[in-house]
């Protein structure tokens, strides 16, 4: 069905105030074809969400919204190693973490408690605690907005990276993901390497998928606003990669400062870290703030609009620029 004037307060984590013109949840992808072809909203911008967990809506959408409510789940094949399940875009990321981890299918166990859905997942190639979901892809599928064709693309023509992803260049805004099928691994190896994983686990002998999965939400829900108390999506902003030569330099000055590998010549540095260093952690500013566990969220409380949060993010990042000489940029998909 298709709905005229959808409020959207409840379908962007941030809580933020907006409507869309038109909004649809098509259910397969013959019915969203359906939709695109419809000519009653031809030249209207088309806009995809999952969860609305990494959009930031600056005022009203005035064209389509389409969430693919594809919530199917399917063994699809098997080889001695490996398990392959095709998710539809709709199911709940978290939900589909739990199914894998509970049949002992590993890749996923780090990404545990990320907000969103199953489609959104390859868009920014979602990443945490030392795990990307890159390399638990197998393959994506995809509706063309404009040509109604229907595309797979394996995960090297995906082109991964940090947060990265084809859909998020060449294919930006052209595309409706559908289904992503995993390759999920029948004998897992822990990956505990991260700091915060390793010190969660340290008294856990032998760990497996569900206690690494248990130690991530415990370390998640210490660090990190739930959005159903409290209005945010996640990372605000990326984790800047500078030339190694500027990291180290502000290392040197600052022996606080972790670094991250990033490529030969380059170092990925902490926003976080910038951002509690100009001196934002905690603050609020109006009716948006800085988290005071983890300074990369920005959080909307009661009332906030987009443009109040769009202000505190240039604020932050003009001081960060002038402090260090980085730009940090948004992560978030600012509407
Ligand atoms: N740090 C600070 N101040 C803070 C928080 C962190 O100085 O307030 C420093 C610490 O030195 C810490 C380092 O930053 O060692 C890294 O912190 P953390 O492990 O919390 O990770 P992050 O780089 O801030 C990234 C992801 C998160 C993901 C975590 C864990 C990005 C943009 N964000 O954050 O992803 O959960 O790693 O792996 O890469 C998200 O995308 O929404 C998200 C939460």
């Amino acid at each position: 069905m298709i709905t005229r004037n959808r409020d959207l307060k409840r379908l962007n984590t941030l809580g933020l105030e907006a409507k869309a013109l038109w909004y649809a949840a098509p259910h397969s992808v013959d019915a969203l074809k359906e939709v695109l072809k419809d000519p009653a909203y031809e030249g209207l911008p088309v806009l995809i969400t999952g969860s609305g967990s990494n959009l930031l809506f600056s005022g009203d959408f005035n064209g389509l919204l389409i969430h693919p409510d594809f919530n199917e789940i399917k063994i699809t094949g098997e080889d001695s190693d490996y398990v392959y399940v095709r998710a539809g875009a709709g199911v709940d990321w978290d939900v589909f973490v739990a199914w894998c981890v509970d049949r002992g299918w590993g890749g996923l166990e780090n990404l545990s408690l990320i907000p969103g859905c199953v489609g959104a997942c390859p868009v920014q190639n979602i990443g945490a605690y030392g795990s990307e979901v890159g390399d638990s892809i197998h393959k994506v599928e995809y509706v063309d907005i404009k040509s109604l064709k229907e595309v797979t693309l394996s995960a090297p023509e995906c082109r991964f990276g940090y947060r990265d992803s084809i859909f998020k260049r060449e294919l930006k805004s052209a595309t409706v993901i559908t289904y992503v099928t995993f390759r999920l691994s029948k004998y897992p190896v822990i990956n505990a390497g991260y700091a915060d994983v390793a010190a969660e686990l340290s008294g856990v002998e032998n760990p497996g998928l569900s206690d690494v999965r248990r130690a991530i939400i415990d370390i998640r829900r210490r660090k990190l606003p739930d959005p159903a108390v409290i209005g945010n999506a996640g990372s605000f902003f990326k984790n800047p990669v500078v030339p190694e030569a500027l990291a180290l330099s502000i290392q040197r000055d600052n022996p606080s400062l972790k670094l991250f590998a990033a490529g030969s010549g380059f170092s990925k540095v902490p926003a976080a870290w910038l951002i509690e260093q100009c001196g934002f952690k905690g603050k609020r500013f109006g009716n948006v703030g800085v988290h005071p566990n983890q300074a990369l969220v920005l959080v909307a409380y009661d009332g906030a609009t987009g443009k109040e949060l769009l202000e505190l993010s240039d604020r932050i990042r003009r001081a960060v620029n002038e402090k260090f000489g980085i730009e940090i940029e948004p992560e978030v998909n600012i509407i």
